[in-house]
């Protein structure tokens, strides 16, 4: 016995068809009209629109920044995400100082097998290189980690040296998978929130003056650069300015295989939001910060037009009161990062589609069949086709409400969006052919998400789209 959710209007990333889904077990078994079978279940879908269930290529859920835990974690977080239309999500194994990364790896399966809503895999953090790194990369591949992330920022933490960054690509390249990339400059940062706090500027706003967007810029240019130089596809993380968009453009004039990833917070949200003398601006502290309303509307530009690859989150939550509150006369300890994983869909669709920026298949290819082509998920998530996994969100754009922190799923007291109108809602979502959502609410008992062993960036189809040209 098979479903056939029937009567809505199917969205791919390159289409949109007016055809019914037939979902038998896990798996999508027929997209077209007069699909049902026998005894199959038939389901009303009119007036709705399909969706591949939605890739969220970037989480922080149960992280630890500095000695602060976020306040989402593997459950709530993925519960969140789930009841926003997000099916999969890839988070961070980041290894402590001395651990191996097979077994930071480990045991942040353990830590979201039994307890994570959404099917999901992990990026490798690498934090240095040594005689070790470069085998134990090699493991991980074998075990579905094809993403290295690097940082260039968090000096006397995360941030690698620029050899380190090299080498890791170079590797990376070697081993046929993909470096994602946090691009700010640490050290001028550094140096930056040291002058701001000796003259006494201890104020959120001082997060974002001491994060200009040159550091950005210089951070995206630096590793475009050397990325090409090692032949590693790049993917950056969270890019917020208008100067690192343009970099990458030129760099991809001249063959570079760089991919990017901004997040809602940079299309929606700007940096009036740090003005003011209370200390609300501390819900907005994240890196790279909050920027000036003229990066929004550039960035909106690289979303419609396509040079802008996906949209993710960045996930990563922390109560205003009792963890943010720490940094209120030091902007420099606020725990950095902002919420996002379950508004993601409706604000897109918000005010990307319902403003006609960006069409239906464009907020499905940002949003779904990007990341999952990027990072090897695809043709297995996002997308509905025959053979793919059965991850459908059912998406009623009749639906309105309005987004709150009194009516969130996250486990946080306060929502960044508080009071952003929203139309459309997942209705329904089904996860590897389960119903996992009806009407808006959840309607499983237990998390059922499992690990998702991810093919080489190498190996994807993807990858040919953009060739190196530049030896
Ligand atoms: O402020 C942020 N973005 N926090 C999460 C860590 C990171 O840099 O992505
Ligand atoms: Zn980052
Ligand atoms: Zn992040």
């Amino acid at each position: 016995m098979g479903i056939v959710l029937s009567g809505g209007t199917v969205v791919t990333s390159e289409a949109c068809f007016a055809v019914d889904v037939r979902v038998e077990g896990e798996k999508i078994a027929a997209v077209g009209l007069q699909v049902q079978e026998p005894n199959d279940q038939v389901v009303d879908v009119r007036g709705r629109f399909l969706l591949p269930g939605a890739v969220d290529a970037h989480t922080h859920f149960e992280d630890i920044a500095g000695t602060v835990k976020t306040a989402d974690d593997f459950f709530t977080g993925s519960r969140a995400g789930l009841l926003g239309g997000t099916t999969t999500f890839i988070d961070f194994a980041t290894p402590l100082p001395g651990e191996t990364l097979q077994h930071a790896f480990e045991s942040r399966r353990s830590q979201a097998l039994g307890r994570s809503f959404c099917d999901f895999g992990f990026h490798m953090t690498i934090t240095g290189w040594g005689q070790s790194i470069g085998s134990e990369m090699e493991k991980l591949v074998k075990l579905g980690v094809t993403s290295f992330k690097l940082f260039m920022a968090y000096k006397n933490d995360l941030q690698v040296s620029d050899e380190e960054l090299f080498q890791v690509f170079q590797k990376t390249a070697e081993l046929g998978g993909i470096a994602a990339v946090h691009c700010e400059n640490g050290d001028v940062i550094e140096v930056l929130i040291r002058q701001a706090l000796k003259a006494g500027n201890t104020s959120a706003a001082y997060h974002a003056l001491t994060r200009p967007p040159a550091v950005e810029e210089e951070a995206v240019n630096r590793a475009v650069s050397l990325a090409m130089l090692a032949k590693a596809p790049l993917y950056i993380v969270h890019l917020s300015t208008r100067e690192a968009l343009r970099v990458v453009e030129q760099a991809r004039l001249r063959g570079a295989n760089v991919y990017i990833e901004t997040c809602p917070q940079y299309l929606l949200l700007d940096d009036t939001y740090y003005a003011g003398s209370d200390f609300a601006g501390g819900k907005y502290v994240l890196s790279p910060p909050l920027r000036a309303k003229d990066h929004l509307t550039v960035l909106w530009a690289g979303v419609s037009q396509g040079m802008i690859d996906t949209l993710s989150t960045d996930h990563c939550a922390f109560l205003f009161k009792g963890q943010k509150d720490k940094g209120i006369h030091d902007f420099s300890k606020i725990p950095n990062g902002i919420p996002g994983v379950e508004d993601r869909l409706s604000l897109l669709y918000t005010y990307g589609v319902m403003q006609k920026k960006i069409d239906l298949c464009r907020m499905v290819s940002l949003t779904a069949t990007k990341p999952a082509e990027i990072f090897g998920l695809y043709p297995q998530k996002g997308t509905v086709a025959v053979g793919s996994d059965a991850d459908i969100v059912v998406w009623n754009p009749a639906e309105e409400g309005t987004i709150s922190a009194a009516t969130h799923h996250y486990a946080l007291d306060y929502n960044p969006y508080e009071g952003f109108r929203k139309i459309g809602q997942a209705e329904q979502v089904f996860l590897r052919g389960e119903q996992v959502v009806t009407d808006g609410q959840l309607s499983l008992a237990a998390p059922r998400g499992k690990y998702l062993m991810r093919k080489p960036f190498a190996n994807t189809v993807y990858n040919n789209e953009r060739k190196f040209e530049y030896d």
